[in-house]
C-alpha cells in the first residue's frame, strides 16, 4: 500500500510545507476537541522551536521539574526553545503562565526524520520550574503498553481544521481510542512500526499541524494522568480525514528516558 503522510511544520501562525520526502510527512491535529479547563493538563508545554532555518510550534509534556518530553522532530536541529507552561492560552494574558527559554536537548540516537522511527526527544530546562496549581508533571514511569482499544485523551494547540493554518489559542483535548497496529497498517503500511501507536476518534477526531510532540494521555485510577504517547504524524489525506493519528509509544522508551532524566 502506498504510504502517504503529509509533512508540515508550523511557522508560528503561518503554515509552510516542508516535504521531507514525497511519501512521508510529519504533523498532527486536534480536530473535534474541547477547551481544556485551567489546570486540567498542568504538564502541557507550548514550545516555539527555532532552528537555523525555521521557526515552528510543538507541544511537550513536563516529566520532571527540569525535563520536557516531545517529538524527535521538534528538537532536531533546534537552536532555541521558548516554552510556556501553566496556561491553556497561547497569547492572552494569564498570570499563571511561566515562560522559559533553553537550548539544551537530547534526541533519540536512532531518530529517523524520514520514517519517523524513534520520534522522541527531551528538552532540559536551565532551571527547574516551580510547581503550582497550574504547573506540574505527568506520570510516565508507570506507563504500560497500550492495548488495542483503550480510551485515551489527545491534547494540543494544533490547528482545529485543515483550512485554518492558525494554532488554537486555547489548549484542546479530545477523547480518542487506540487501534491495533495491524488495523493501522491499512492506512500507513509497513512503515508503521511496533513502537508507534494509532488512535481514532468516533468520527474524525485526532491531531493536526502544531500538535506534534503533544501528549497522548491515559487516565487511570483517581484521575491520574499517564503519558502514553507523543504526537508524531497524520495522514496525507488531511487532519479532518477519518484516518488515524500517529503517535510514538511512550512505553518502549522508558529505559532510555530514565537513563537521561534521572541521571
Ligand atoms: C492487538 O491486535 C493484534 C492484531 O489484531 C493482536 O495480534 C494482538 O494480540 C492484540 N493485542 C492485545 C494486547 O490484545
Amino acid at each position: 500500500m502506498h504510504l502517504k503522510v503529509a509533512a508540515s511544520f508550523l511557522l508560528l501562525l503561518a503554515l509552510i510545507n516542508v516535504h521531507q520526502t514525497e511519501e512521508i510527512s510529519r504533523d498532527s491535529r486536534i480536530i473535534g476537541g474541547l477547551d481544556a479547563n485551567a489546570g486540567q493538563y498542568k504538564f502541557a508545554a507550548a514550545i516555539t522551536v527555532t532552528t537555523e532555518t525555521s521557526r515552528f510550534f510543538c507541544g511537550g509534556s513536563l516529566l520532571t521539574n527540569q525535563w520536557i518530553i516531545t517529538a524527535g522532530q521538534c528538537v532536531n536541529g533546534a537552536t532555541l526553545f521558548t516554552i510556556q507552561i501553566g496556561s491553556n492560552k497561547l497569547t492572552e494574558d494569564d498570570t499563571n503562565r511561566v515562560i522559559v527559554a533553553t537550548s539544551e536537548y537530547v534526541i533519540h540516537p536512532e531518530f529517523n526524520p524520514t520514517t519517523l522511527e524513534n520520534d522522541v526527544g527531551l528538552i532540559k530546562l536551565r532551571i527547574p520550574v516551580e510547581f503550582t496549581n497550574y504547573v506540574n508533571t505527568i506520570y510516565y514511569a508507570d506507563s504500560t503498553p497500550v492495548g488495542n482499544s483503550t480510551s485515551l485523551v489527545a491534547i494540543g494547540w494544533g490547528q482545529t481544521s485543515d483550512d485554518d493554518p492558525e494554532l488554537s489559542e486555547h489548549l484542546q483535548g479530545v477523547q480518542v481510542v487506540s487501534i491495533s497496529n495491524e488495523e493501522c497498517r491499512f492506512t500507513y503500511g509497513s512503515q508503521l512500526t511496533d513502537n508507534m501507536l494509532c488512535v481514532a476518534g468516533s468520527y474524525n477526531e485526532g491531531t493536526c499541524i502544531g500538535d506534534t510532540g503533544s501528549a497522548l494521555i491515559q487516565i487511570v485510577s483517581r484521575g491520574a494522568q499517564v503519558h502514553t504517547g507523543i504526537a508524531s504524524f497524520v495522514s496525507g489525506n488531511g487532519c479532518q480525514s477519518t484516518d488515524p493519528s500517529g503517535y510514538t509509544r511512550t512505553h518502549p522508551y522508558l529505559d532510555w528516558i530514565k537513563s537521561i532524566i534521572l541521571a
